[in-house]
Parts: structure tokens; C-alpha cells; sequence
């Protein structure tokens, strides 16, 4: 089986004073938290059993919005990391919790957005391998961990942060592990900066050439919304993108319900709970536009000839 971790812990200390006093992933990106997108992008990996790990102040609001995710037919836990001593400590926070389970860890201020997206992970899950990371296109990849290609573009080694790029691509906040990676996670030891690096662990599995790039190309967007700028320009993003199209981007409900998680029951209670909202409108229509479709299919199957 496939659990999912959203690493939500981190100061956010780019967006102070806004996340002084509470967490970077419970800030609006247009008009939901930010959380609900990576548990979105976990939702359309099919996965159910998700840990969400957050600083010891951030545990009691994230656990008041999200709760236990049964009203999204999720099974959710919580962890907390005491200091942000790196991505890769996740791993050993959550050892018992994931157990013999593989894992995929998104970090909690990562946005997917894209149709491609369900053939990716797809892929992910079909890849017999035992790392999969996801590598998108970037002009500036020196703020990022990035791939090193040989000449017949298979990926050498990541680069955290190098000051000179050996390629443009840049490794996403999005992961798929198999069990491996918690021995990995306590074989590792802190780097210069004193984190447990996530980019150790992932030359780890490409050293055993164990490790597969997944390219993400530019149909599908991703945004890493870690300075005013780039959480800015997400709430953009989404807005424009959900005016044009009359569809919610990252509603967990909608999700859920498409998965068969939850029923119409559900949907209607989140409607009522948020009705004076947008959200909450959009959660109605769902269900509005579900029974049109049944009307014209009816419509369509009446004009059908007797002998059809
Ligand atoms: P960062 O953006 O690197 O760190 P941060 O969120 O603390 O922000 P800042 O740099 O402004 O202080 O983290 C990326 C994501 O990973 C973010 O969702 C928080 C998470 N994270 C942890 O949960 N624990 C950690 O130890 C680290 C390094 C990051």
C-alpha cells in the first residue's frame, strides 16, 4: 500500500510577519488554505492514508480544519517536528506510522496543477523503481535542488542550490518512495546547514540507480509558494484559471466524490456548512450539474430508437 505525507512544519520565515503566528500552509491562496492543494495532489494519486506533520504550535488549527478527513473518505493523522531540521526528517518522524507501506511525501506549499497530472503519477505507481522525483523546467534553478544529466540525458546526481546550474531542471516537492527510504532517512547525516538533506537521500537511491525523473512539461503548472511574490502569484493563477473555467481547482469534496470516497450526502453537508461562500456555492453546483447530466443522458437515451 501507498500512504501520503504533506510536510507542513517550517517557520516560513520569508513571510514574516504573516506566519508569525500561524502557519505558511493555513494562508488563502484565492480561496482555500494552502494545504487543501498538496492534499488535492494526494487525493489524485489515490491516496487515502495521509500524515500530515507540522510544527507543535501549528498541530491544534490544522487538526480544527481537517480533522480526522473522514468527511472526505481520507484517513488523516498528525505529527509534529520540534525544528526544521530538513525535509528529509519526515521520514524519521513518521517511521512507525508508515510501517512496511511505501510513501509519497508532498511538501505543503507545493502547487500541481494539470490534466497530464493523473498520467504522471500514474506512471509513478508504475515504475518499478524505488524513487520517483518529478523534474519541471525552471529559469532560475539555482534556488532549487537540480538534476545533472550525462550525455544521453540520464540523470547523474542532484545539486542542492548550486551556484552554477548543470541543467535547468529542477526537482518538485513532490516524491515517491518505496519502504527504502526510512532506512535511507537515518542513514543519512546533517549537512552543512544542519538539515537532513531530502536531495541525500535521492542521490542515495540514484546511486543505486534506483531512481527515475518523471518531466513535467508545460502543460502542467507548478508553483512553489514560499515568498510573497510566488503566493501572490498563485492566488492569481488560481482565480483566473477557475473564473474562466467554472471549476474549482484543489476542492478536496469535488475530489473525493469523483473518487466514490464519499456520496452526495457529504457534499451536501460541506454545501450547507459553507453556504454564505463560494466554496460552499460551488459544492452545491456539483451536485446540480450531477443531475442535469442525468437529465440529458435521460433525454439523449429517450430519443433512442425502441430497437436500440
Ligand atoms: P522552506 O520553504 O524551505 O522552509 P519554510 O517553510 O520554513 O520557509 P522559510 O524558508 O521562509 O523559513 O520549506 C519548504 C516546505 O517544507 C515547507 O512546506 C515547509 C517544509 N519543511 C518542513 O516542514 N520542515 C523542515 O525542516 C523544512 C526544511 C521544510
Amino acid at each position: 500500500m501507498r500512504k501520503g505525507i504533506i510536510l507542513s512544519g517550517g517557520l516560513g520565515t520569508r513571510l514574516y510577519p504573516c506566519t508569525k503566528v500561524t502557519s505558511k500552509q493555513l494562508l488563502p491562496v484565492y480561496d482555500k488554505p494552502l494545504v487543501y492543494y498538496p492534499l488535492s495532489t494526494l487525493m489524485m494519486a489515490g491516496i487515502r492514508d495521509i500524515l500530515i506533520i507540522t510544527s507543535p504550535a501549528d498541530r491544534a488549527p490544522f487538526e480544527n480544519l481537517i480533522g480526522d478527513g473522514s468527511q472526505w473518505g481520507l484517513n488523516i493523522s498528525y505529527e509534529t517536528q520540534l525544528q526544521p531540521r530538513g525535509i528529509a526528517e519526515c521520514f524519521r518522524i513518521a517511521e512507525k506510522w508508515i510501517g512496511k507501506d511505501d510513501v509519497t511525501l508532498i511538501l505543503g506549499d507545493n502547487i500541481f496543477y494539470g490534466n497530464e497530472l493523473i498520467n504522471r503519477f500514474n506512471a509513478a505507481n508504475w515504475n518499478n523503481v524505488g524513487c520517483t522525483l518529478f523534474a519541471y523546467h525552471v529559469a532560475d534553478p539555482e534556488r532549487f535542488g537540480v538534476i545533472e544529466l550525462d550525455h544521453n540525458d540520464e540523470p547523474l546526481r542532484i545539486l542542492e542550490k548550486p551556484k552554477i546550474a548543470p541543467s535547468n531542471y529542477a526537482v518538485t516537492g513532490l516524491y515517491f518512495y518505496n519502504n527504502k527510504v526510512v532506512e535511507y532517512a537515518w542513514r543519512i547525516n546533517p549537512s552543512a546547514r544542519g538539515e537532513l538533506e531530502i536531495t541525500d537521500i535521492n542521490n542515495l537511491y540514484m546511486q543505486d540507480h534506483d531512481c527515475k525523473i518523471e518531466y513535467l512539461n508545460r502543460g502542467i503548472a507548478w508553483i512553489d509558494t514560499g515568498t510573497f511574490e510566488s503566493l501572490s502569484e498563485a492566488s492569481v493563477f488560481v482565480g483566473s484559471v477557475q473564473r474562466r473555467t467554472g471549476m474549482m481547482i484543489a476542492c478536496p469534496e469535488e475530489i473525493a466524490y469523483k473518487n466514490a470516497w464519499i456520496t452526495e450526502h457529504e457534499i451536501r453537508r460541506a454545501a450547507e456548512k459553507y453556504s454564505k461562500s463560494d466554496y460552499g456555492k460551488y459544492l452545491g453546483q456539483i451536485l446540480d450539474r450531477k443531475s442535469t447530466r442525468l437529465n440529458s443522458s435521460h433525454v439523449s437515451e429517450s430519443r433512442m430508437p425502441s430497437s436500440a
